[in-house]
């Protein structure tokens, strides 16, 4: 097991939604295993600390934690012996982020303590800065790493601020940019597949790939989160980060090294690459859609605008689809069809790599229908990556039909998977970098998306209804039908 270097995790936002639902529970996750296990000369008390408004000692926020973050806590992981133990390593202060002095004594109670320091901000973007500005009047920004949370802004101006602020108080290699994308197994292996194994360098060109689609859907609605999803979006919550960053990933060239900022110029290289959209490409190429009522698992589910939080005439997209194209040399004219949404069918993420057909139908019309080869890496559930092919069924005539290969990571592997959370937690912890997103792609991200922003803000017509449980509205499947395409889920 790899110790880590002595160190004091300071959770701002401790009683918030994201801390409960995410970053408590693989916090657990991580310590079940041992992973959290600091140089043994260090005291485990107090190596967490949680930060929030509400007044009250660390006994009141065990009590919390026991009423609110187990539940998020997954059964298979869950031991009460631990759960304690994990609870001992939890001290709680109140802190008012209006008073200088109350980060002075957060500096006194860290100074107590050995290593360094991460401050984790699981709040809103809005109290970014007050919260760096509290810590460096304390002297805090020194020996310290510091974990933002997206969505950071809402436009490249208001992102530019954070980032302006922030970056005079901590050095950009402090700075860690969360994407829990980038932590899911199933990325890392894409990484895998592509540069550990020389056999799919070929394959990944122009010249042999048809178009590339990139899914992110979720059956699930906003979950009480309609305040906040009314201020964001799918394209804010989901496009500009997670479905850009993956894109990143497919279409990056093979880095230097594995080094983080060889591997961060290689995706920003590709972001810059992204062709700029104009009214009318947006106009052609973008779609966005919002749900109404409907039915998931048999189960009717309240159309957007009748969820908590959100208004009536609520104009905002759960859903967006749109045709990305990469102008350089390798990915010219390779269509990238992103979409994500909200109350969509089923949560699935993936990306499909679909292959040209043969040159001329040797073996008859099979070999022209689309998904005859392809490749699909499946980020969840049952995260994957499948090969599919043409083979002859067996006995007289050539008749073909599709087969795959598999690469089905829970047969090969087994034992303990981290979850993302748990990954870029550990990674922070141990100082690594490559998985968390430097200002600069950060930046370029919302540089492409702000013509879709500018557009839409302009445009009278909102978002186009889909019912809940559909893949959405007709216009995502219309974006493919006009160049003879389809989703994957439309071929049969
Ligand atoms: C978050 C978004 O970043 O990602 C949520 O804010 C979304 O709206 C979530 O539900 C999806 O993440 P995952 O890992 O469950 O696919």
């Amino acid at each position: 097991m790899n110790t880590l270097s002595p160190y004091t995790f300071v959770l701002f936002g401790a009683t918030g939604d994201l801390s409960l639902r995410k970053v408590l529970p693989a916090l657990f996750r991580a310590f079940c295993t041992g992973q959290l296990e600091a140089g043994a000369h260090t005291d485990t008390a107090g190596r967490i600390l949680a930060v929030a408004r509400t007044p009250m000692d660390a006994a009141g926020y065990h009590a919390w934690c026991e009423q609110h973050v187990r539940a998020h806590i997954k059964p298979d992981v869950w031991d009460e012996p631990t759960w304690k133990r994990f609870l001992a390593t939890i001290d709680y202060m109140p802190l008012d982020l209006g008073r200088e002095a109350e980060f002075r004594v957060l500096a006194e109670r860290l100074a107590k303590r050995q290593g360094v320091r991460i401050f984790y901000l699981a709040t809103g973007p809005s109290l970014f800065i007050p919260i760096c500005e509290g810590l460096r009047s304390a002297g805090l920004n020194e020996n310290s790493r510091i974990v933002l949370e997206k969505p950071l802004g809402n436009d490249l101006a208001s992102s530019e601020g954070i980032n302006d602020a922030v970056g005079a108080i901590f050095r950009e290699d402090q700075i860690y940019r969360i994407d829990h994308y980038l932590g899911k197994e199933a990325v890392q292996n894409l990484l895998a597949l592509r540069f550990g194994n020389a056999i799919f360098e070929p394959l990944w060109r122009r010249e042999l790939i048809d178009s590339i689609q990139i899914t992110i859907a979720e059956a699930i609605g906003v979950e009480g989160r309609g305040e906040f999803y009314e201020q964001t979006g799918a394209l804010r919550d989901m496009v500009q980060n997670h479905l850009l960053q993956l894109l990143a990933i497919v279409a990056m060239e093979p880095p230097l090294s594995m080094n983080a900022d060889a591997v961060r110029d290689e995706k920003l290289r590709v972001l810059r690459s992204l062709r700029q959209m104009d009214d009318e490409s947006v106009a052609h190429n973008v779609v966005r859609g919002q749900y109404g009522g409907g039915a998931i698992d048999k189960s009717a589910v309240p159309a957007y605008v009748d969820e908590p939080g959100v208004p009536p005439d609520s104009q905002t997209e759960t859903f967006v689809a749109l045709k990305a194209e990469i102008d350089n040399w390798r990915w010219a004219g390779v269509p990238f069809y992103l979409r994500t949404g909200k109350r969509l069918g089923e949560r699935v993420a993936e990306i499909v790599v679909n292959y040209r057909a043969t040159p001329y139908p040797l073996l008859g019309e099979a070999t022209a229908q689309p998904g005859a080869n392809r490749l699909v890496i499946r980020l969840q559930p049952n995260e994957s990556i499948r090969l599919y092919c043409l083979a002859k069924q067996p006995g007289e005539g050539m008749n073909l039909q599709t087969v795959h290969l598999d690469l089905a990571f829970d047969q090969f592997f087994k034992g303990h998977r981290m979850d993302a959370y748990e990954r870029l937690l550990l990674d922070v912890i141990n100082g690594r970098l490559a998985l968390f997103v430097r200002r600069d792609e950060q930046e370029q991200a919302w540089r492409w998306v702000a013509p879709i922003q500018a557009y839409w803000a302009r445009q009278a017509k909102g978002p186009k209804r889909y019912a809940a449980g559909t893949w959405g509205p007709p216009a995502a499947s219309a974006l493919l039908a006009q160049s003879g395409r389809c989703w994957v889920e439309e071929e049969n």
